[in-house]
C-alpha cells in the first residue's frame, strides 16, 4: 500500500517507520521544513530509542521519503494518516486548528477516493468534523472515508508499542474503509476492535484518563503512607498482584507529565462539561497531580528548612526516562519552584535540556552533585539507579537524597550514609 503520514512528530514518525517495516511505501509530510530536511537526511530530530536506525534503513532503500508537497503526495497515496498535534488550549479544550488545516489541504488536493485515518487524539465527534472540513474545501466532489484509529504509543518505547500493540481500535461506519484497515493491519496478532468513530475517539481519552487516575490514586495513598511511615512500594505490590488491579501505573512519585496525559485528561473534562457531565473523580485526580510536585517540595523544605542559597542537584528533566521530551514535566515545576525560593540549582539529564538561565546544566552527574546540599531525583533514568552512590556521598556537602521517583532502595541508601526520602516512604 502507499501511505501518506501527515505530521512527522513522535507519533507520525513512529507510524511511518513501522508501516515501512511492514513493507508499505510511505511518504511523510510536515509543515516544518527543518524537520523534513533532518528526517530526509536520516537524522531523527528528537530522542526515541531504535527509530534512527530504521529511519536510515528506509531512507536508503527509498521506501520512505519526506515532502511538504500536498499535491504530489495526495496523487501518490491512497491511505492518509493524520498525526498532527492537538495541543491543549487555554481552557483545557483540544486545539483542533492543525487538524482542520490538514483536512482542508486534503480536500483541496483530492483527485480520487482516499481513506483518511485520524491518529491524532481528538474529542468525540471530530471524525464527523473532519469529514465536513474536507467536503468544504473539495474542488470536485470525490467520495472518501474518515476513520478514527487512535494510537497508544508511549514515548521511550514507541517502537515496541507500535510493533506489538495490545489492541487496534478502528472506528468507522464504512464497510469499504473497514476492509482496507483490516488489510493494512492483517499481520498483527492482537485483537482489532471495530467500533463507531465516536467510540474510538472516546476509548483513547478514557484509556489515558484511567491510567492518569491510577497514578493519582497511588500518589494519594503515598501521602497517607508518609504520615504512617509505610513504604508505598509495598502497597503497590500488594494491590498490584490482584489481577483485577494489575501492577502497572502504580509507581508513586512527583506526578505524571508529558504531551498526552495532562492534555488528554483536560480535553475529556472539557468536552464532558460541555455535555453537562461532571467527571468528578477525574477532576480530583488532575488537582492532585498538579499539586504533587509541590507536595514533594514541601516535604523537602520541611526537612532542609529554607533552601535560599542552598545548592540543589536535580537529576532528570524529561517527563519520563528514554525521552528528551520536557512537555509538562514535573521536573520543570520543581526546578522553577527551587529557583523561586532562590536555591542554587544544578541540573543533569542524559538527553533533555533545560531552558532556564538561572539553572545550570552539567554533562555529568558527578559535576552536578559535587558540593551540593541535596540531590532531588525527578526522572527515573536507569543511569541514576546504577550510579556509584558511595562515591557520590563523598563529593556532596550534605548527604540528603530526595527521590521523587522512588527508584533507589531506601535501606541501601541509608546504609551508604545518606539521609533518604522518597514519596510515600519516610
Ligand atoms: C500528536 C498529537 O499531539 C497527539 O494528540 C496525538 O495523539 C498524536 O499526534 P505528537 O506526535 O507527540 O502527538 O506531536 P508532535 O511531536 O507535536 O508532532 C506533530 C507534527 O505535526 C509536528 O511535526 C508538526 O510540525 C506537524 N504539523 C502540525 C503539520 O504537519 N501540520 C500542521 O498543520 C500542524
Ligand atoms: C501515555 C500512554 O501511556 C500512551 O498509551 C499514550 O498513547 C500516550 O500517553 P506517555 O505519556 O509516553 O504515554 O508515557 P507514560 O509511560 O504513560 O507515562 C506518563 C507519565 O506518568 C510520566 O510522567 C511517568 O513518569 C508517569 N508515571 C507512569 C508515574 O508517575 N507512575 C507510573 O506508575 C507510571
Amino acid at each position: 500500500m502507499n501511505i501518506l503520514v501527515i505530521g512527522t512528530g513522535y507519533v507520525g514518525t513512529t507510524m511511518a517507520l513501522i508501516f515501512c517495516e511492514m513493507g508499505h511505501k510511505v511518504t511523510g509530510l510536515d509543515v516544518d521544513q527543518d524537520k523534513l530536511t533532518s528526517l530526509q537526511s536520516g537524522r531523527l530530530y528528537f530522542y526515541e530509542p531504535g527509530l534512527e536506525e530504521l529511519l536510515k534503513k528506509h531512507i536508503q532503500s527509498s521506501q520512505l521519503r519526506f515532502t511538504h508537497d500536498y499535491a504530489q503526495a495526495m496523487k501518490e497515496n491512497s491511505i492518509l494518516f493524520i498525526c498532527v498535534g492537538t495541543p491543549m488550549g487555554e481552557d483545557g479544550r483540544a486545539d483542533l486548528s492543525y487538524v482542520k488545516n490538514t483536512a482542508n489541504e486534503i480536500g483541496k488536493y483530492m483527485k480520487s477516493y482516499k481513506v483518511i485515518v485520524d491518529k491524532s487524539t481528538v474529542p468525540v465527534g471530530t471524525t464527523e468534523k473532519v469529514t465536513e472540513w474536507i467536503q468544504e474545501s473539495q474542488v470536485v466532489k470525490i467520495p472518501f472515508d474518515v476513520v478514527s484509529n487512535p494510537e497508544f504509543l508511549r514515548e521511550g518505547t514507541a517502537l515496541h508499542d507500535a510493533l506489538h500493540p495490545n489492541r487496534i481500535v478502528v472506528g468507522t461506519s464504512s464497510e469499504k474503509a473497514l476492509k482496507i484497515m483490516n488489510q493494512l493491519y492483517k499481520d498483527f496478532s492482537c485483537p482489532i476492535l471495530e467500533t463507531s468513530p465516536k467510540a474510538a475517539e472516546l476509548i483513547k481519552y478514557a484509556a489515558n484518563s484511567f491510567l492518569a487516575l491510577k497514578i493519582s490514586y497511588i500518589n494519594e495513598i503515598a501521602r497517607y503512607c508518609d504520615t504512617l511511615c509505610i513504604n508505598v512500594h509495598d502497597i503497590s505490590k500488594g494491590i498490584g498482584l490482584d489481577e483485577r488491579i494489575g501492577p502497572q501505573f502504580l509507581k508513586a512519585g512527583i506526578g505524571y507529565g508529558g504531551s498526552c496525559f495532562p492534555k488528554d485528561v483536560n480535553a475529556l473534562l472539557y468536552s464532558a462539561n460541555k455535555n453537562n457531565i461532571n467527571l468528578d473523580v477525574l477532576e480530583t485526580s488532575v488537582r492532585l497531580n498538579e499539586a504533587q510536585p509541590f507536595y514533594f517540595l514541601d516535604k523537602i523544605t520541611s526537612i532542609l528548612g529554607d533552601v535560599k542559597n542552598k545548592k540543589m542537584a536535580v537529576l532528570g528533566i524529561s517527563f519520563k526516562p528514554e525521552t528528551d521530551d520536557i512537555r509538562e514535566s514535573p521536573a520543570i515545576k520543581i526546578i522553577d519552584q527551587l529557583l523561586k525560593l532562590e536555591a542554587t540549582v544544578k541540573v543533569h539529564d542524559p538527553v533533555a535540556h533545560i531552558n532556564r538561565d538561572k539553572a545550570q546544566q552539567y554533562s555529568t552527574v558527578e559535576e552536578t552533585i559535587d558540593d551540593t546540599d541535596a540531590v532531588i531525583i525527578c526522572t527515573d533514568w536507569a543511569q541514576y539507579k546504577n550510579l556509584n552512590w558511595r562515591e557520590m556521598n563523598k563529593i556532596m556537602r550534605s548527604p540528603y537524597i530526595f527521590d521523587g521517583r522512588n527508584m533507589l532502595h531506601p535501606e541501601e541508601m541509608k546504609q551508604l550514609g545518606f539521609i533518604y526520602y522518597g514519596v510515600g516512604c519516610c
